[in-house]
């Protein structure tokens, strides 16, 4: 059973009758395996960062993300300027001027983390599943003398370990569509945001759906998508906007910058196959090079409109 089927595991049983009751054998039973399987899933995600973290710095660099050719995608660029433009332009799309005290929340190697803290002068924390993204996110900021005004730790985005009202600026630049519970997920963020504050989310989403369900080929896409990328499943921007609405954070804003950066995969795919890359992959293991190998997905999912690169701004 994939992930995605097991959040939808039904626990409303028929009576003879045909109406319905909930049997609550069944729900404790769905949320053991929900359980179960994120623990599990948490366990993929820090493995598949701990082996790929460092030939991804080697051959792409710190930041772990998109990057931005323009809003029709047709800009040329260097691949890390790129990068940087996509954290300028969500800078400058959500209307964040400055922060005191940043959450990167899915930091990887502190690419954004340490880029915010320096350009804003502010405290800066990352959390991470992996134990090596933390540890490499903290030697840079020592490398970059940001180490006073940030630190890096292993914390599940779905439990943080702060303090409610703690941070003026949440920021997830791609680490959404990894959470197990989306809901759980961004209610932790809105919690840690302190009053006034902003929440900044960009991830990986499929096509709205309210016009057409997913047909079965696009969920076969999905699925082989989530199984290289340790993914459980992602949903449709027009569903974390519902959820945001819930929270309930003010100020929303989402737009869909698909466009914009989905020429960053062709990038990724021709420096994937130099010989430095292979010698790398090589030594990174299956499930890296299995990542590599299936980059050819993303690109596809851009192209018929299964992906979706999907933005999110709200205040508290
Ligand atoms: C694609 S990387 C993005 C890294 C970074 N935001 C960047 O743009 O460079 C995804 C990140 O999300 C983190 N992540 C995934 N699930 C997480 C969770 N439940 N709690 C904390 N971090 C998580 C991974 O450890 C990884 O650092």
């Amino acid at each position: 059973m994939s992930y995605s089927q097991a959040e939808k595991y039904p626990y409303l049983i028929k009576n003879i009758d045909g109406s319905l009751r909930i049997s609550f054998f069944s729900i404790s039973c769905h949320f053991l395996i929900i359980k179960f399987m994120s623990q599990i899933l948490y366990k993929q995600i820090q493995e598949f960062y701990d082996a790929s973290s460092s030939l991804w710095e080697q051959i792409w660099g710190e930041h772990m993300h998109h990057g931005y050719y323009g809003v029709d995608g047709k800009q040329v660029k260097e691949r890390r300027q790129a990068q940087i433009d996509l954290i300028e332009e969500l800078l400058k799309w959500a209307d964040v001027k400055g922060a005191e005290n940043i959450l990167d929340v899915g930091c990887g190697i502190g690419g954004s983390s340490l880029y915010l803290a320096d350009k804003f002068e502010s405290n800066a924390t990352g959390i991470t599943l992996s134990p090596v993204q933390a540890a490499r996110a903290t030697e840079r900021s020592l490398a970059m003398s940001l180490s006073q005004k940030t630190r890096f730790m292993v914390a599940n985005a779905q439990e943080m370990p702060f303090d409610d009202n703690s941070f003026d600026l949440v920021w997830s630049l791609e680490s959404g569509e990894h959470m197990p519970d989306k809901n759980k997920f961004l209610q932790e963020c809105y919690r840690v945001l302190k009053p006034g504050g902003t929440l900044i989310m960009v991830t990986w989403c499929h096509r709205n759906t309210d016009k057409s369900p997913l047909t079965t080929d696009e969920q076969k896409h999905l699925e082989d998508i989530y199984r290289v990328y340790c993914l459980p499943y992602v949903i449709s921007l027009a569903e974390y906007e519902a959820i945001a609405w819930q929270l309930p954070l003010n100020n929303i804003r989402t737009a869909d910058w698909s466009t914009a950066v989905a020429p960053f995969w062709n990038v990724v795919i021709d420096s994937a196959f130099t010989p430095q890359a292979f010698i790398g992959l090589l030594m990174a293991g299956w499930t890296t090079i299995q990542g590599a190998l299936s980059l050819g997905l993303m690109r596809r999912g851009y192209e018929t409109g299964l992906v979706r690169f999907g933005l999110l701004r709200g205040t508290k």
